[in-house]
């Protein structure tokens, strides 16, 4: 009988890591609401405040070192503008994505400095209207630095802690590739890698627009999940199936606006999220249909008002609780992890993180062994 409740037991934490239907609590930027993004600072908060996955943006230096920096230019947040060293790097040059998407930036630009001297700029807040108490004190992370962090917290992880994977985007594959002359997906895999998980679906997890370079990643990297992101009016079921069975891609992170319906298309230029939701749209279920294990995640959770949909009462957790529990979708990201993790723990009680770990701590498995037990000496009464 001890071995039989052993297995019941078993049985029942394998179900709880991968129960259905709990979303992950992805970290736009590390807890970029409150933190200046893209930073350790930021990364090591959203981690405390609960994430399953650090979400991070990748450029390229001079010397092709992967960086953690969103835009290839350096000024929107960092305060290269006041080193004077730095004063004869001014340039413009034209940005471009494998869609096309081109645009003349002047500003001073990844791929004309060294690791060492990007090492020497300091991060602010990005964003206007957010605390930028933090400005001046973090640096722009190397991308190896961000995967020793998750090793880290994965090693020093206790039984009943939470797994925080990384979430890797890899934006202007081409671009970068032009600029330095080296690959940028060969440059992301070889760091990968060297740091030994280029084999750990459990804590490396990748993103990207561009569709070459997604399936440029999926060749390199062919055991880790890699996701389509998308923003646009909508998908049809042959790109859907067209990215599952010819790129063998893992699933799709798309605009919120795509889920929650109501809205024109997020990409144009007059979007706004003034709007009431008429959805969820069938999105969801579509992609649901390409395999119940291609995932869909949605971008980007904000708790200001000015990116809240009118149907949500100015509420971000009125918004994440409909992205979960109406739209059911896979992944929330979010630039506040706090206000999602609350909300995923209140709706999804005692069932646990889909990435492998049982997130519901050992409160919830001791429960789930009493109702073990107590189903086990109930089926013996009967
Ligand atoms: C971008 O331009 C290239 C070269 O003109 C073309 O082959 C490609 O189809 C275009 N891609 C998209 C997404 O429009
Ligand atoms: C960018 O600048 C180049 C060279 O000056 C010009 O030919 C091109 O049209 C510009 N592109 C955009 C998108 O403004
Ligand atoms: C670009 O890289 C290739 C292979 O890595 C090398 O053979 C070539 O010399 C490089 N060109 C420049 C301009 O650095």
């Amino acid at each position: 009988m001890t071995l039989r409740l052993l297995a019941l037991l078993l049985a029942l934490l394998s179900f709880s890591s991968e129960a259905a239907g709990r979303p992950w609590v992805i970290a736009h930027r590390g807890s970029s609401g409150d933190y200046p993004g893209l930073t350790m600072l930021a990364f090591t908060k959203a981690a405390e405040e609960g994430a399953d996955m650090l979400e991070l943006d990748t450029a390229v230096t001079k010397d092709h070192q992967v960086i953690v920096l969103h835009e290839p230019d350096l000024s929107p947040t960092t305060n290269v503008k006041d080193v004077p060293e730095f004063a004869g790097r001014l340039k413009t040059d034209t940005i471009f994505s494998d869609d096309n998407y081109t645009k003349n930036v002047t500003d001073y630009f990844t791929w004309d400095f060294s690791l060492d001297e990007i090492k020497k700029l300091r991060k602010h807040q990005r964003i206007s209207f957010r605390d930028s108490s933090f400005d001046g004190k973090e640096q722009v992370p190397s991308l190896r630095e961000a995967i020793q962090l998750v090793k880290r917290l994965d090693s020093e992880r206790q039984p009943d802690q939470r797994r925080v994977a990384l979430l890797i985007e890899v934006k202007l594959c081409r671009y970068f590739t032009a600029r330095t002359n080296r690959s940028k997906e060969v440059l992301i895999a070889a760091d990968l890698t060297a740091e030994g998980v280029d084999n750990r679906p459990d804590i490396i997890h990748l993103q990207t627009f561009e569709l070459q370079c997604a399936a440029e990643l999926k060749r390199l990297l062919p055991n880790l999940p890699v996701y389509k992101l998308e923003e646009s009016a909508g998908i049809s079921d042959e790109k859907l199936t067209q990215w599952r069975r010819d790129l063998k891609l893992d699933g799709i992170g798309v605009h919120k606006a795509m889920v929650a319906g109501g809205s024109a298309n997020p990409a144009s230029p007059e979007f706004t999220y003034k709007y009431r939701v008429t959805g969820p749209t069938d999105l969801v279920q579509r992609a649901k249909r390409q395999g119940e294990n291609f995932k869909v995640l949605v971008w980007t959770l904000r708790n200001e008002d000015r990116y809240i949909a009118w149907t949500f009462s100015q509420d971000g957790w009125a918004e994440a609780d409909f992205f979960a529990t109406e739209a059911k979708v896979d992944g929330l990201i979010t630039d506040f992890p706090k206000t999602v993790r609350r909300l995923v723990d209140d709706r999804f009680a005692s069932s646990g993180s889909k990435i492998g770990s049982p997130s519901g701590g050992l409160p919830a498995l001791l429960a789930l062994a009493a109702a073990a037990a107590a189903s086990w000496s109930s089926y013996l009464a009967v």
